[in-house]
């Protein structure tokens, strides 16, 4: 088999992805170490053995269903480079719609923000870059996530995030309070059969799946977060595409003013959010 560019682009089999070519660019570009923008320039380039022999192991792990992003240990976000692992979720474009949400809302120069279930960081990461006035901490339920966003975090030099264990707010200082609590949280069915398909089969279910209606974890943080809230201040929740009307009646019920759904690239209201007044 001819081993340049060229040729094992030519070849390339990925039937059940939506997007088979990049696939492969970025898998072939990883191998050699460098920017897709080499496999244009070179496609004469011939692999030596050991690259051919690894990027026909991750071709056909790829062939498998394993998400690119798993394959090369990254993926974007925002303006960010993050590591990512199986531990946790990879992070979406929809939830970018959380982070311009948060962007918008009329905060404090040093807001304190709290991210719940942060996984790789990504939201966190985000919030903490583009306000570096901000205080920004994640927690996560699952050690190894906790690590992969504190190691994310020191590779981008953001100084003004950190990251702590915890089941919710189950672990933080009962006395902490937060101008926002945003979250990105589990919220498909149990029973959903999307969790058959695509990427995430291969992703946690820790960080997919929330009880028979997919509400669970976000009944719990919309019941648990006042507490943890400033005097005033915001709650912001990434959700299923038809989730928007109960997020938005559980944010009512336990006493949320101004309350908006937000749509993401695709037009599906993604992010539900209200405001908490004490008393
Ligand atoms: C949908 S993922 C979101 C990850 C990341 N925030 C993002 O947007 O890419 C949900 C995350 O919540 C975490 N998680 C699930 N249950 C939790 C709990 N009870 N307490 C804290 N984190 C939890 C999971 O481990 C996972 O990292």
């Amino acid at each position: 088999m001819s081993a340049t560019v060229t040729a094992l682009l030519a070849q390339v089999e990925l039937p059940d992805s939506s997007s088979p070519r990049l696939d492969a660019e970025l898998l072939l570009a990883h191998v050699l170490n460098k920017p897709r923008s080499f496999l244009r320039t070179w496609p004469e380039h011939a692999l030596k053995p050991d690259e051919l022999q690894r990027y026909s192991q991750l071709v056909t792990r790829r062939r498998a269903g394993e998400p690119v992003a798993y394959l090369l240990g990254r993926q974007g976000f925002w303006n960010l480079d993050l590591e990512v692992a199986p531990s946790t979720l990879i992070p979406r474009a929809d939830t970018e719609t959380l982070v311009e949400a948060a962007l918008d809302l009329a905060l404090p120069a040093e807001a304190t923000v709290l991210d719940l279930g942060t996984g790789t960081g990504a939201i966190a990461l985000a919030l903490a870059g583009e306000r570096p006035g901000w205080q920004v901490l994640g927690c996560d339920r699952v050690d190894d996530a906790v690590q992969l966003a504190t190691s994310n975090a020191r590779r981008l030099g953001a100084r003004n995030a950190r990251f702590v264990l915890s089941d919710w707010f189950g672990a933080l200082d009962p006395s902490a309070r937060f101008n926002l609590v945003v979250s990105n949280p589990p919220y498909i069915a149990e029973n959903d059969e999307h969790l058959g398909q695509g990427d995430v089969r291969f992703e946690p279910a820790s960080a997919l799946v929330s009880g028979p209606d997919g509400l669970d974890d976000i009944r719990r943080i919309i019941g648990q977060a006042p507490a943890f809230l400033s005097a005033s201040g915001w709650l912001l929740l990434e959700h299923g595409w038809d989730q928007a009307e109960s997020v938005a009646s559980l944010l009512d019920s336990r006493g949320f003013q101004s309350i908006f759904s937000r749509r993401d690239i695709g037009g599906h209201q993604r992010v539900t959010g209200g405001y908490w007044h004490a008393g």
